[in-house]
């Protein structure tokens, strides 16, 4: 399978957000990267139900919705509702995970679960066959334009391998830090899904960097 590029909706300029959503849409982007902080779980605060319903509302891609929350079940029908697609929650923020998973699979969204880059991938192994995606980050969670975390890429052959012995179809998603000179060595990596923030929407030409990072070929 080709890899997908997930483009973060964050790094976005938020005073023309239609605009910055409608790039994506006539991008080689597969999805829109959405990141939901709740200043508990994180340090920060990003946005919620009104604007994602904002970016659904002119987006033509599937939204990539990333829950950096803490008790993001007491909310999961409610994202969906504004659009989400896949719903991603902090394994961190989950002492339910297998419930929360189910709760989100109820909703018809493809479930995810983050890691946060201190959390082994290997305490996923009871649940992974229940999984559609595992997103690694490769920051500490919180805010866009951080500095990519080296190990991320032992952390995304260790997962791989983990997915290829249960012969799950499970994505995996980098997040974080990613750029032109990492991406191909994750995907070497056995990674599937790279979310980029910063990279793109800073580049002079961010269509252009989407289709640069869509068109690195690994062999
Ligand atoms: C970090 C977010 C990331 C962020 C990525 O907390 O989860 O999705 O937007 O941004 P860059 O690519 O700038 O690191
Ligand atoms: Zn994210």
């Amino acid at each position: 399978m080709p890899h997908l590029i997930s483009p973060s909706i964050l790094a976005a300029d938020f005073g023309q957000l239609a605009q910055d959503v409608q790039l994506l849409n006539r991008s080689a982007a597969d999805w829109i990267h959405v990141d939901v902080m709740d200043g508990r779980f994180v340090p920060n605060i990003s946005f919620g139900f009104s604007v994602i319903q904002a970016i659904q509302k002119h987006a033509s891609l599937p939204l990539d919705v990333h829950l950096m929350i803490e008790e993001p079940e007491k909310y999961i029908e409610q994202f969906r509702a504004v659009g989400a697609d896949t719903i991603t929650v902090h394994y961190e923020a989950c002492p339910h995970l297998h419930r929360t998973i189910q709760q989100i699979k109820a909703t018809g969204a493809k479930a995810g679960v983050a890691l946060n880059p201190h959390t082994p991938v290997v305490l996923l192994q009871d649940i992974l066959a229940d999984l559609d995606m595992v997103c690694l980050m490769s920051v500490n969670p919180g805010f866009g334009g951080q500095k990519f975390i080296e190990h991320t890429y032992q952390k995304t052959r260790a997962l791989k391998e983990m997915i290829t012995a249960v012969g799950s179809s499970c994505l995996i998603e980098i997040d974080g830090g990613v750029n032109q000179q990492n991406a191909p060595l994750l995907l070497q990596a056995g990674a599937d899904v790279l979310v980029a923030g910063s990279f793109v929407f800073s580049a002079a030409d961010p269509v252009q960097t989407i289709q640069a990072l869509k068109d690195i070929t690994v062999s």
